[in-house]
């Protein structure tokens, strides 16, 4: 399982690489706005620098939601780091986009997916990775892992080569639920990769262990 990190903020995305467990990275607009970058030029700039901190995949997101323009401003994207995926909403133009991006071997992540309808869709269009977005679904009372369940299911059924990258995960228990149903990639904040550590008989059995060996040296 692949773990990006769902953030725009560099220090975050530093400390999910020194970790030595990052395989990549996921924005969005919000997220983009969240640390002030605006503005397109900053905004190209910004994903530049990611790449350059990251080894994996950093999804940029269009947003045109027109043919024309998505293929625009993918193109754009994909042009300025080669570990760059272009995010593609799951609308009419988007799937045709997709198709477009997958014809010419642009690498997709579809986003804002919420149906599994949708997922077969994206991946009917040849979408390198579909992005159900699992906590908001859980918002709404929906469950967002039956979702990603049947989208695997789907998928295996016909062998359809898109990667199930949970989406809006929130918090640890989504990584490993993710990870029991079959997701190829989950994106989520540092705090649920963090997480993942984090056990109260893992810090007790070192306390104990460092004050044995201090009796002894
Ligand atoms: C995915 O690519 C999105 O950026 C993200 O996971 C949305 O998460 P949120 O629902 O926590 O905003």
């Amino acid at each position: 399982m692949k773990f990006f990190i769902d953030t725009a903020n560099l220090d975050q995305i530093r400390e999910a690489q020194d970790l030595g467990v990052l395989d990549g990275v996921t924005t969005n607009p919000s997220l983009m706005a969240k640390e002030g970058i605006t503005g397109r030029n900053n905004i190209l700039k910004h994903y530049v620098a990611i790449c350059n901190i990251v080894d994996g995949d950093v999804s940029a997101e269009v947003i045109a939601t027109d043919f024309k323009g998505m293929v625009k401003e993918g193109e754009e994207l994909a042009e300025l780091h080669d570990q760059i995926v272009v995010k593609v909403p799951m609308i009419k133009e988007g799937v045709k986009a997709i198709k477009y991006f997958s014809d010419h071997g642009i690498r997709t992540n579809c986003t804002l997916v919420f149906s599994a309808g949708q997922a077969l869709l994206a991946a009917k269009a040849g979408a390198t990775y579909v992005s159900p977005f699992i906590g908001r679904l859980d918002d709404i009372s929906t469950d967002g892992l039956e979702l990603i369940a049947d989208i695997r299911l789907i998928y295996d059924n016909y062998g359809f080569e898109t990667k199930i990258l949970a989406a809006s995960v929130r918090h640890t228990m989504h990584v490993i639920n993710c990870a029991k149903i079959g997701a190829d990639v989950m994106t989520g904040p540092l705090s649920s990769i963090e997480g993942l550590l984090k056990h109260p008989l893992t810090d007790s059995g070192l306390k104990q262990f460092l004050e044995d060996y201090k009796k002894g040296n």
